[in-house]
C-alpha cells in the first residue's frame, strides 16, 4: 500500500529537462488546466490570499469534485474557469487555450461553453420556468423557432415539460434546480460548474438531481466540476476529487483512493462522518489492557479498496481462534470494495500485535482498539 500511496500522492521526481506535459501526456488532453494559479482579494484589512500555486488538470468528460472546509478557496477556484473571478497569478487553460487574455467578446463566447448552477438556483421570480430557460437564448439573439425547440428539449431532459408555465415560487427546491440545470445547458456547453448545487435540497431530492447530473455527463459528454460539502455526493457521482485547504491542494486522486485511505488531516476530518463510529455500548466495555486471560482482542479492519474483495475464510483462519463480527461491512466505489469490520478475536494463539499484523494482509489500515471480556 505504501508504494501505491507514494505514487498517487507525490509527483515523480522530475528531471529538470522535461516539461510537465512531456512527463504527463494526459495534460495535453486536459479539458481544464490550472497552472500555478493564485488569487488574492483586496480585503478591508489588507489583501486576502484565497488560492496559491494551484496546479491541476481536469480531463474531458469526467465528474470532478472539489472539497474543503468553508473558506478553503473552492468557489474562487471554480469561478476562474469561466472568469467570474480573474486570477491574480498563473493561468487557466481550457482545451490548452489560455483564457487569461480573452477580450469581452471571447469571454461571452467562453461563458456559453460553460454552464453554471448555484446553491440558491438564481432564478428570476417574475418569469415562468419557460421564460427563465429561454432568456439566455433571447439575449444571444437566437430565433424564436429555435428557442422554442431548445427550451422544449431541455425541459423534457430535466423532467419539467409539464411545469413550463409555473413560476419559481410554485416549484419545489428540486424543481427549481432542474430549471437551473436546463438554463445552464441552453448553449450546449461542454463544461458544467456546480457550486453547492444540492446543498439546499433534502437527501431524496439530492439523489434525483445527482441522477440527472450523471445522465447529463454520460448522455451529453459534459465535463462536470462540482463543489460540495456533502461527501456522500462526491462518493455518488465523482470520478476524481481534490481537497483544498487554505487555498492549496492538500490531496487529490480517484474518489475510491481518497475515500478509502485519506492521507491529509483535512480529508480525514471531512470524511469522518462517512465512517461508522464505534458503538457507545462497545466503547464502554473496551479495556486498554487485557482484563483477563480469556479476553478478546477487538480489531478494526479498514479495507481501502487497493486489493481484492476480502476473503473472509482466509482472514479468519489466519487470525485463528474464535472470530466474532461486532459491526461492519463494505461498500463499492468505482468497483473497489471499501469499508471496515470490527472483529473480536478470542482463543487465538496470537497476541494483539501479531493479529494486527496478520489482518493487515487483507486490510492495510488495521488497528487494535482494545480488549473485551
Ligand atoms: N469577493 C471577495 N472579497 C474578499 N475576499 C473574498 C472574496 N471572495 C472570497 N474571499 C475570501 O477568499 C477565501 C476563499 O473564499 P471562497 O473561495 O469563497 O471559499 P469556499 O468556497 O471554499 O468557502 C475566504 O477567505 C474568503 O473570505
Ligand atoms: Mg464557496
Amino acid at each position: 500500500m505504501g508504494a501505491t500511496t507514494a505514487l498517487r500522492r507525490t509527483a515523480p521526481a522530475t528531471p529538470h529537462t522535461a516539461s510537465p506535459s512531456e512527463l504527463h501526456p494526459q495534460l495535453n488532453h486536459a479539458h481544464v488546466r490550472f497552472v500555478g494559479l493564485g488569487k488574492t482579494y483586496p480585503g478591508q484589512h489588507g489583501p486576502v490570499a484565497a488560492l496559491h500555486g494551484i496546479d491541476l488538470a481536469i480531463q474531458r468528460g469526467e465528474v470532478f469534485g472539489i472539497i474543503g472546509r468553508s473558506g478553503a478557496g473552492k468557489s474562487s477556484l471554480i469561478r476562474t474557469i469561466n472568469r467570474l473571478e480573474q486570477p491574480s497569478s498563473g493561468r487557466v487553460l481550457i482545451d490548452q487555450v489560455d483564457i487569461g487574455e480573452f477580450d469581452e467578446d471571447q469571454l461571452v463566447a467562453l461563458r456559453r461553453r460553460i454552464g453554471m448552477i448555484f446553491q440558491h438556483f438564481n432564478l428570476m421570480s417574475a418569469k415562468t420556468v419557460w421564460q427563465n430557460v429561454e432568456l439566455a437564448l433571447k439575449v444571444a439573439g437566437v430565433a424564436k423557432a429555435q428557442r422554442q425547440h431548445k427550451v422544449r428539449e431541455l425541459l423534457e431532459l430535466v423532467g419539467l415539460h409539464d411545469k413550463h408555465q409555473a413560476y419559481p415560487a410554485q416549484l419545489s427546491g428540486g424543481q427549481k434546480q432542474r430549471v437551473g440545470i436546463a438554463r445552464a445547458l441552453v448553449h450546449d456547453p461542454e463544461i458544467l460548474l456546480c457550486d453547492e448545487a444540492t446543498s439546499a435540497l433534502d437527501p431524496e431530492t439530492t439523489q434525483s438531481i445527482l441522477g440527472l447530473l450523471r445522465q447529463i455527463n454520460q448522455r451529453l459528454g459534459l465535463t462536470i466540476v462540482l463543489i460540495t460539502h456533502e461527501m456522500a455526493v462526491i462518493r455518488e457521482v465523482c470520478d476524481r476529487v481534490v481537497v483544498l485547504e487554505h487555498g492549496r491542494i492538500v490531496e487529490q486522486g480517484p474518489v475510491w483512493e481518497v475515500f478509502g485511505d485519506p492521507q491529509h488531516e483535512v480529508s480525514q476530518t471531512l470524511l469522518a462522518p462517512l465512517q461508522h463510529a464505534l458503538p457507545a455500548e462497545l466503547q464502554t466495555r473496551l479495556h486498554t489492557a487485557p482484563p483477563s486471560s480469556d479476553a478478546a482482542v477487538v480489531l478494526r479492519l479498514q479495507f481501502t479498496g487497493a486489493s481484492d474483495e476480502p476473503d473472509l475464510a482466509a482472514l479468519f483462519s489466519a487470525l485463528g481462534g474464535r472470530v466474532r463480527l461486532l459491526q461492519g461491512g463494505v461498500e463499492r466505489i468505482q468497483g473497489h470494495a471499501l469499508g471496515q469490520l470490527l472483529l473480536a478475536v478470542s482463543g487465538s494463539s496470537l497476541g494483539a500485535a501479531e493479529l494486527r499484523q496478520r489482518a493487515r494482509q487483507w486490510a492495510p489500515r488495521t488497528e487494535v482498539l482494545g480488549y473485551v471480556v
